[in-house]
């Protein structure tokens, strides 16, 4: 039996839009995320709080934290790689903030600079933190379910990232396919592994379509009940850090499979094709959700 309800966590306006060559202004990321709220969104990540030497295009965080119209019990999160990252979403008043690692050590290396070992010890204060100031904790695993650089990543490393991030504290953890490689059988194995160490209520499945299996891997990601997923307005998206990545899978596209299974997702599905549009125009390309498309069409 299949959840009766899913959160869907929209990550356009950071995952989306971060690897984006052309400088976007910080107002077209407010009147993004405006164009979300009013859409029903329940948490949306708006922003990243990393070096603007590695990631320029999240160099506008702050201007973008402080101009989008907030509305009350929306969660807007923010990552934060370490305290400097921490201190800056504190500033901006992100609701929840994001440490971010990595089921593989050369990831680790390419993305945040250090092992993963390290890099739980800078999440450690990050964590604390956010606890003293009440900020919910989410914690991300990148490449769990395979790496650009080493290949296959074990169902079992995946666990010990989970077990180390569960015991900093965090609220919720991603799982996540940065390069989109899971496939269906794959992605249940994990679920059902990591579940034995973090309550499965607050994992999320966080699925890039750089190969089409997307979609598929949320409906196998439902029946073993799993009930968050993340996904990008308009598929907006790619990761710095992992060369060929495509965007996240496209939020249109996952609101139209919730409703035809009944799944409950309280999100207005015309709203947030209006909002890839919106943000594609912006960007000067079509609209990468095929569910979006054939809706603004009609
Ligand atoms: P580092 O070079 O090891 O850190 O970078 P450092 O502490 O030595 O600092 C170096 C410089 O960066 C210093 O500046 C710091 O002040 C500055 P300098 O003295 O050279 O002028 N700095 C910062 N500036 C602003 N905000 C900060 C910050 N920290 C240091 N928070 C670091 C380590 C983690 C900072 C760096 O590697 C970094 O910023 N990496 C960015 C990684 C990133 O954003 N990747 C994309 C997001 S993750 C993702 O997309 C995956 C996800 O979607 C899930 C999935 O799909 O897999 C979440
Ligand atoms: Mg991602």
């Amino acid at each position: 039996q299949l959840p009766k309800s899913v959160k869907i966590v929209e990550v356009g306006p950071r995952d989306g839009l971060q690897n984006e060559a052309q400088t976007i202004s910080a107002e077209v990321k407010i009147e993004l995320v405006n164009c979300l709220t009013d859409a029903g969104f329940v948490n949306i990540e708006s922003a990243s709080f990393v070096s603007p030497k590695w990631v320029p295009q999240m160099a506008t965080s702050t201007e973008v934290m402080a101009g989008i119209q907030r509305k009350a019990g929306v969660i807007y999160s923010a990552l934060t790689p370490n305290m400097k990252g921490f201190d800056a979403a504190l500033a901006a008043g992100a609701d929840e903030v994001v440490i971010f690692g990595s089921a593989s050590e050369a990831f680790s290396q390419k993305n945040i600079n250090c092992s993963i070992a390290e890099s739980i010890e800078r999440f450690r204060e990050v964590a604390a933190a956010a606890k003293a100031h009440n900020k919910r904790l989410r914690g991300s695993i990148s490449c769990s379910f395979g790496c650009p650089y080493q290949g296959e990543v074990s169902p079992q490393s995946v666990a010990d990232v989970v077990a180390r991030l569960r015991d900093l504290g965090c609220d919720e953890i991603d799982i996540a396919d940065t390069i989109g490689v899971g496939t269906a059988r794959h992605v249940q194995t994990v679920f059902e592994r990591v579940s034995k160490e973090f309550n499965l209520a607050g994992l999320s499945g966080h699925f890039h379509d750089t190969y089409g299996q997307a979609l598929a891997n949320i409906y196998a990601s439902l029946e073993v009940g799993v009930s968050i997923f993340h996904s990008s307005v308009s598929g907006l998206g790619g990761c710095p850090y992992a060369k060929g990545a495509t965007g996240n899978v496209a939020t249109e596209d996952v609101l139209f499979l919730m409703q035809g299974l009944g799944i409950h997702t309280g999100i207005d599905l015309d709203k947030t094709v209006d909002a890839g549009q919106f943000i594609s125009q912006h960007l000067g390309r079509k609209a990468a959700s095929r569910a979006g498309n054939a809706y603004a069409a009609k």
